[in-house]
């Protein structure tokens, strides 16, 4: 019997589990809520985290990611992920992504912040993301997998006790496809901030499409904001400071030098935090990052940040921003989720026939904080095991999900009982309106005051709930619920821990020690 599969997101995890279960025998239906690869993939720009020289890189990788998830990594996830470096490589390059090399044919590796040595592929120089969507689009689309583009995904169907499809919406118009098997794969929640790298589509609506269908969620709390971005949330990759590049003060001054002994390639929460602290010495203006002195001379250096990230040099430039002769304003912008939906290392839910791959999953690998380009990589590794596991499990019917799934996974407070109250001067709901108040309550520092007005707030706003008919009132619908369940976590974690830092807590359990002393 065919195993029909819905996929749901058509980025790296998605586009890959879709091809894997194709290739496994399942009958595939691809959803995409935009143009096909309209999500977070085609965006990565440093590129992907690899161990590729044999046991050694892979013990130092997995090293390097236990320490930068401040102790809350899963070890036997992680050890998966790092584990299969190597494969996911030669997969990629299969499909077509060409990873750039040296003069002398070597590949060429970057390096990034709170990696112990140079293990990041790249192509296209800063345009990794956008070379593998685009290898995943052709492959797709040269496979027999069903690919329907501008269909949101509004509901799963769940039918006795396991989901059996999803509800759509396509031009307007509702539909259902049926479904043995379910996989989330709809990306990042970035867009619950005011400010973030994230694109348009990243409004958590995996996890809250898990929540409808009574899955388990975990760690949701655990926000990772990148250090580097421009104000309209445009990236500058950390890979920038792998090449040398420095964070300044208004004064000049390199305060991360303070901060960590790695300084600018402290984990990312660290410096992150480190900016926030000194954009508040300095009224909230962004801090500047200096590439300037990269090379020998400004035209060295100009020549060099060309080649090696023509990407960003050329939306600097369309910004009249010349960052080989000055260092260039910037601030930490909402990234990407550490926590998401709970699954096993198969991709398996709490909820039968229910999977979730990439950043809509919680497997455990990035713990409280995600080391810098391990999530392509976790988007390619979990995919591929879930596309086995679906294909394996039809047969065999309910492998025993929630046993799998007990142990380390911290479960988020599920959203449910009275609101905490409406707080005086409640502003109409807007999608502005609840980024603002996420990023200004919910974001890089939090405390139980700001976490309390927030929630109230939100409760306030799910008190008067509409039907959501548009595909912008299902992502506001989608937005708030999340917020929602975030803020609750946030809440119930009265302890800083990784990039969940609560400034009522100054002396939590950070990446860094030494941090907790400087933004306190
Ligand atoms: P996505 O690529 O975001 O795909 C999600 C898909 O789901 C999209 O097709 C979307 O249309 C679809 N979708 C969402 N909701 C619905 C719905 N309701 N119905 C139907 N479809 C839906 N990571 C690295 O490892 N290295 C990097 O260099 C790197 N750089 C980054 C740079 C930027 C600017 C950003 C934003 C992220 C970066 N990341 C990087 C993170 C990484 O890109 C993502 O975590 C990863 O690509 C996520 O892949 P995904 O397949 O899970 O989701
Ligand atoms: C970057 O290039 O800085 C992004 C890398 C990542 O998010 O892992």
């Amino acid at each position: 019997m065919t195993t029909r599969v819905v996929v749901v997101g058509a980025g790296l995890a998605g586009g890959l589990c879709a091809l894997r279960a194709d290739r496994a025998g399942c009958s595939v239906v691809l959803l995409s809520k935009g143009p096909l690869g309209a999500g977070n993939t085609a965006y990565a720009q440093g590129g992907i985290a690899a161990a590729m020289g044999g046991d050694g890189d892979v013990a130092s990788h997995l090293a390097d990611t236990l320490a930068a998830g401040a102790g809350t990594v899963d070890p036997a996830a992680a050890r998966v992920l790092v584990s299969a470096g190597a494969e996911v490589v030669d997969e990629l390059a299969a499909l077509g992504v060409v990873f750039d090399r040296d003069a002398a044919g070597a590949l060429s590796l970057g390096l990034e912040g709170a990696h112990g040595r140079p293990r990041i592929l790249h192509a296209g120089g800063d345009a990794t993301g956008a070379a593998i969507q685009r290898a995943l689009n052709t492959a797709l689309r040269d496979s027999d997998v069903d690919i329907r583009p501008d269909t949101l995904a509004t509901e799963v169907m769940i039918a006795r006790g396991r989901a059996r499809g999803v509800r759509t919406l396509f031009r307007g118009a509702e539909t259902t496809i049926d479904a043995d098997a379910v996989v989330l794969a709809t990306g990042g929640a970035g867009r619950l901030f005011a400010h973030t790298t994230n694109p348009e589509v990243a409004t958590a609506d995996g996890i809250a499409l898990a929540l409808r269908a009574g899955a388990r969620v975990a760690d949701l709390e655990f926000v990772q904001f990148h250090p580097t971005a421009l104000a309209d949330g445009e990236l500058i990759s950390e890979a920038v400071r792998g090449e040398g590049a420095v964070l300044r003060d208004e004064a000049g001054h390199r305060f991360c030098v303070e901060a960590h002994p790695a300084a600018e390639l402290a984990p990312r929460d660290v410096v992150a935090r480190a900016i926030a602290a000194a954009m508040a010495r300095q009224n909230g203006r962004p801090v500047r990052l200096d590439a300037t002195a990269i090379r020998a001379t400004e035209r060295e250096t100009a020549s060099f940040l060309a080649g090696r990230f023509p990407s960003i040099d050329r939306r600097l430039r369309a910004r009249g921003l010349e960052w080989a002769r000055e260092p260039i304003p910037v601030t930490p912008a909402a990234h990407y989720a550490m926590g998401g939906v709970a699954t096993d290392l198969d991709g398996r839910t709490s909820v039968p026939g229910l999977y979730a791959v990439g950043e809509v999953a919680r497997t455990g690998v990035h713990g409280a904080n995600r080391l810098a380009s391990n999530s392509l990589l976790e988007a390619a590794v979990f995919a591929a095991r879930a596309a086995s596991a679906v294909a394996l499990d039809r047969p065999r019917r309910e492998p025993g999900l929630a046993g799998a799934l007990g142990g380390a996974t911290v479960v988020v407070p599920p959203v449910s009982g009275p609101p905490t109250g409406s707080p005086d001067g409640l502003p109409p709901f807007s999608r502005v309106a609840l980024q603002h108040l996420m990023w200004k309550h919910v974001g890089l520092h939090r405390d139980a005051a700001g976490l309390r007005h927030a929630l109230a707030t939100l409760d306030a706003w799910t008190a008067e709930p509409a039907e959501p008919r548009s595909v912008s009132e299902h992502e506001d619908a989608n937005l708030l619920l999340v917020a929602r369940t975030l803020t609750r976590a946030a809440l119930a974690r009265s302890q800083s821990l990784g990039s969940h830092y609560r400034s009522d807590d100054p002396a939590g359990r950070t990446a860094s020690a030494l941090l907790s002393d400087k933004v306190a």
